[in-house]
């Protein structure tokens, strides 16, 4: 895979597909770290006389424009990070946006209005996408994948358009790369696995390909009830999806079979209701009452779980251990935290939620290992999955 080593970039019109799906309050970012790590590739693109053009997504608007949805206080965001003017096009492909590229100098940088409020962008049909995928290709002369957190999705910016223009990957896409070998290739044993969050449907694949490859796997968040219905306890209200009751118990039996550790809570936090008021207890993992649904793993767990990782020399963590945005069920999210922390280990945290979790609970992300962008992209990738954006950036 060619990186922007490998392209001449002076006076050329780039195009770089950005993950900048960052979180809003209205109009105000609450967490900027996409921006930030995209800059590596912006700035050095610049600082080389490229004219840089910025597509993204924000968030799943339904394929036509929607204020809610726009770009517009990303870009500005990323003018302040760079510290130099950035553009703005409020369209992607429409009169705004080839007049924003034709008025950039070399060195300059302009960000087009969100990609996703083109229906063809996520389309389903080939033609549709490749169609659109033309536009964008015409607004420049090469092509940059950088947008690590969408290289899961078979779009027109992730995927289509790299087949049209000469291309490269990003910084970002380079680094999440090198990081995620690390937990492929030659892993340093052991490697201990935490899996969180809320659906246990979304890891079903990850689960299933780690069998053969984790030594342990330590399961928390939304998705540990379906596994405490599986071992026949009673879960009250918590989260169950009971349509994978069966595969979990299979997952179960195989862990055993393979010699791999699977490290379940032995004590929860159990509330009357879903609210940070809500009256709530630790109870023993098989004693959750049927009116109570667990909203964090227990004290026991936590320390359990840091003691599952205090010797383990590569961990993977994605997704939090219960509500952290609601103090009372934060503990074990922290705990894990922590844990990581402390640990000697190559620690990666998977994207998303757990990286929000990392941040909103006060750690010093420069703690871990690495903090991934992408949240379903490591875990597709992990899952041993052809992730398109990737593939359409090799040859
Ligand atoms: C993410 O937030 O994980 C990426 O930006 C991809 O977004 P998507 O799940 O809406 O495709």
């Amino acid at each position: 895979m060619k990186t922007i080593d490998d392209l001449d970039v002076a006076g050329k019109r780039v195009l770089v597909r950005a993950d900048l799906n960052v979180p809003l309050d209205g109009a105000t970012i609450t967490d900027d770290g996409r921006i930030r790590a995209s800059l590596p590739t912006i700035a050095d693109l610049a600082s080389r006389g490229a004219r840089v053009i910025v597509t993204a997504h924000l968030g799943r608007p339904k394929g036509a424009p929607d204020p809610a949805y726009s770009l517009a206080p990303v870009a500005a965001r990323l003018g302040e990070l760079l510290g130099k003017d950035v553009k703005f096009a409020a369209d992607t492909v429409g009169e705004q946006a080839r007049a924003t590229v034709a008025s950039l100098g070399d060195g300059d940088v302009a960000v087009l209005e969100n990609v996703r409020f083109n229906a063809a962008e996520t389309s389903k049909d080939d033609a549709e996408r490749g169609a659109f995928a033309d536009q964008l290709a015409g607004l420049a002369d090469l092509y940059v994948g950088d947008g690590f957190g969408a290289v899961h999705r078979k779009h027109a910016s992730v995927y289509d358009v790299a087949h049209k223009l000469p291309h490269a990957a990003g910084r970002l896409i380079a680094a999440e790369l090198d990081v995620l070998k690390r937990l492929t290739d030659n892993v340093e044993r052991p490697y201990a696995v935490v899996l969180g969050g809320s659906k246990v449907s979304d890891k079903l694949g990850v689960i299933d390909n780690l069998l053969g490859k984790a030594d342990r796997i330590l399961i928390g968040g939304g998705m540990v009830y379906t596994f405490l219905a599986a071992q026949g306890h009673e879960v009250g209200t918590s989260l169950l999806e009971k349509d994978q009751i069966d595969t979990v118990r299979e997952y179960l039996a195989r862990a055993e079979a393979n010699g791999v550790e699977f490290v379940l809570p032995v004590d929860v936090i159990a509330a009357a209701a879903f609210a940070a008021d809500a009256d709530h207890a630790v109870v023993t993992a098989d004693a959750i009452p049927s009116d109570r649904m667990g909203l964090d793993i227990g004290p026991e767990s936590g320390a359990l779980f840091a003691g599952k990782l205090a010797d383990a020399k590569t961990v993977f963590w994605n997704g939090p251990m219960g509500v952290f945005e609601m103090t009372p069920y934060a503990g074990g999210t922290r705990a894990v935290a922590q844990a990581l922390i402390e640990s000697d280990a190559f620690t990666v945290v998977g994207g998303g939620d757990s990286a929000a979790a990392v941040r909103t609970l006060g750690f010093d992300e420069n703690a871990f290992g690495h903090i991934s962008t992408g949240g379903g992209a490591s875990l597709e990738y992990l899952e041993g999955k052809n992730l398109p954006g990737l593939d359409a950036l090799e040859g």
